[in-house]
């Protein structure tokens, strides 16, 4: 068996484990002889090296982060905690999704935060106050607005599917910027009375703006604003080792995960606990561990980890995702393409009257966009990036991280998040306000 099967194997399980909890015991000893030779993830290179006095600080404040509540605290509870109002709102959409969206109320001007792949609004949230988007852009004025794409733990329902059937899961990103954010926009635009709003994306949340803005160009007046942080669209040249072994087995993975009826990619219950028990455990070893997962999936710069924080963060991500997102990506990675799902040349030409997916047609999107993107993030290439600023009419700045390794988690948990990026943010959002 070569590497990258077993890569592809260490991907499929990682899911399995996390979404099939009735996997027999003898798969489970099948795959821990396949991983046998692999050790441990932990032997992964790593793009920084503690001294003894940084483990040992590390250590402490890691442990003393384990005793913090707010890894207990629900969204709700942690804005209130520190000090903001907050408000739960629903919308369905077009196809009976029902999304949730969180409101921090404020009297200024509507900023509308979008998460990333298999996370949820908390994650604006679990930085902590001090650094917290959310916070900060409340602390300043704005009417904050929190989206949930469908599928995630806070919109997972429909009023006309049940979320255990596949097709509630028969969705990507295309979906969410087609659908989801046309509903939410609409709804936060009619109950505030505003004629447009600030939209700052996270990864995904810049995807499906991509594709809100290219295939309804009409809401490229419902938004004054765009903030794209870690920009992903073309993705042929992503260093993270397995979405590129993914894109290599897309067909497969696919075809296996339907099998096995893997829809939901990050099912979070299952997910939290091995994340958080088995993996973030009690110790700094175990820690480092964990990270080394959240590490392979979106990428961590270790100088950037702020340990008091990671339990908080790991009690609260992953949320929901489709394997279809997932593989909607893996496509762009092999195609080089930023275009609509790739069904196979016979149902392409049903679906969309040619054989291959047509492309998305971004040079519609006219809304003033800030581009934030990092040197070391495994997701967002800086050569993809530059495809996507070149692709855009209105690129109004077009910011590299002053760190070289700060990677795709980073724009939301590092230490130093706000000081590299969010100040920018808040300062480019006060600048382009109508
Ligand atoms: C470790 O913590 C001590 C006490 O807070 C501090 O004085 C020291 O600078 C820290 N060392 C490093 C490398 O961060
Ligand atoms: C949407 O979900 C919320 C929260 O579960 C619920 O209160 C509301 O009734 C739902 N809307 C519809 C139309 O089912």
């Amino acid at each position: 068996m070569s590497f990258k099967h077993l890569l592809v194997i260490i991907f499929i399980t990682n899911y399995i484990r996390v979404c099939k909890s009735d996997v027999t015991s003898e798969i489970e000893s099948l795959i821990s002889s396949l991983l046998e030779p692999f050790e441990s993830l932990s032997s992964l290179p790593r793009n920084y090296v503690f001294t003894e006095e940084e483990i040992y600080n590390n250590t402490q404040d890691y442990l003393a982060g384990l005793v913090n509540e707010d890894i207990y605290l629900s969204g709700p509870q942690l804005i209130q905690k520190y000090g903001y109002d907050y408000e739960e709102h629903h919308v369905i959409t077009t196809d009976g999704y029902n999304l949730s969206l969180y409101r921090i109320p404020g009297n200024g001007r509507v900023v509308f935060l979008m998460h990333g792949l298999t996370s949820s609004f908390v994650d604006w949230l679990t930085a902590g106050p001090e650094k917290g988007l959310a916070y900060l852009l409340a602390a300043a004025g704005y009417d904050v607005w929190m989206g949930n794409a469908r599928g995630n733990t806070y919109s997972k329902q429909n009023i006309l599917l049940s979320s255990s059937d596949s097709e509630f899961w028969d969705f990507s990103w295309d979906e969410i910027g087609r659908l989801d954010l046309p509903a939410m926009i609409d709804y936060v635009l009619d109950t505030t009375g505003q004629s447009s709003l600030t939209y700052v994306g996270h990864s995904q949340g810049t995807t499906a703006f991509f594709v809100l803005c290219s295939e309804k160009p009409e809401y490229n007046d419902k938004i004054n604003f765009m903030v794209a942080l870690s920009a992903v669209a073309w993705m042929k040249h992503v260093t993270n080792p397995l979405i590129q072994i993914a894109a290599q087995f897309d067909d497969v993975l696919y075809a296996v995960g339907k099998a096995l009826g893997l829809n939901d990619i990050a099912a979070d219950d299952d997910l939290k606990k091995i994340l958080t028990l088995t993996l973030c455990g009690d110790s700094f070893l175990a820690s480092t561990i964990c990270s080394n997962v959240e590490f392979l999936i979106c990428g961590f710069d270790f100088s950037q980890i702020d340990y008091k924080q990671t339990p908080v963060i790991f009690n609260h991500t992953p949320s929901g995702s489709s394997l279809k997102q997932l593989m909607h990506y893996a496509q762009l990675v092999l195609s080089g393409y930023f275009r609509k799902f790739d069904y196979g040349t016979s149902l392409n030409l049903i679906t969309y009257g040619s054989s291959t997916p047509p492309s998305y047609a971004v040079d519609k999107i006219t809304v003033p966009t800030a581009i934030f993107y990092s040197y070391g993030d495994w997701l967002a290439n800086p050569i993809d990036v530059e495809e996507i600023r070149s692709n855009l009419k209105n690129v109004v700045d077009y910011y590299q991280v002053g760190l070289l390794t700060f990677n795709h988690g980073d724009f939301l948990w590092a230490k130093d998040v706000k000081t590299l990026v969010y100040d920018r943010v808040l300062t480019l959002i006060a600048e382009n306000q109508p």
